[in-house]
């Protein structure tokens, strides 16, 4: 079977974060593709975001990772691609219910905000928890469709 490949992105206050992220996923097993950016100069996070959400709208990648200082800037770009539920998470019970409830496809997380020891465990939790779907998969349906009432 062929390991899952996730896309990564970070801006220069998130690219220490995704070191440590990288290392976790390829120890897990999983391919991890890192879009950038691999220094801490300053950046601008729209540039990583679009393209790990480009993968996950297309389903070229069924999941993807983001970090920025706050979350807020990696998570307005990245959720402006149909189909891209990118959730901020600050918390394993946060990562927990992204998934059970909101089914989040994107994990974001704010660098300036989590530990590396709770970014890992945060990511452990999104990764392993599954959809609850039911009354969620219809709440979920309805935030494509915007122009209804
Ligand atoms: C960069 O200083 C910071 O603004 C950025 O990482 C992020 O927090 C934006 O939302």
């Amino acid at each position: 079977m062929s390991r899952e490949r996730i896309p990564i992105g970070a801006d220069h206050a998130g690219f220490e974060l995704k070191a440590r992220l990288t290392a976790e996923l390829e120890r897990l097993g999983y391919e991890v593709e890192d879009v950038g950016t691999h220094s801490a100069t300053s950046t601008d996070y729209a540039d990583y975001a679009h393209p790990v959400a480009r993968e996950v709208e297309t389903g070229e990648a069924r999941r993807g990772v983001l970090i920025c200082g706050t979350g807020l800037g990696m998570s307005y770009a990245a959720n402006r691609h149909p189909g891209v539920r990118a959730a901020v998470v600050w918390s394993q019970e946060i990562a927990a219910l992204a998934r059970l409830h909101n089914d989040a496809n994107v994990l974001v997380l704010p660098a300036r905000f989590v530990s590396a020891e709770q970014g890992v465990d945060i990511l452990k939790t999104w990764l392993d928890t599954p959809f609850e779907g039911g009354r969620h998969e219809r709440r979920i349906e309805k935030i494509e469709r915007k122009e209804e009432e």
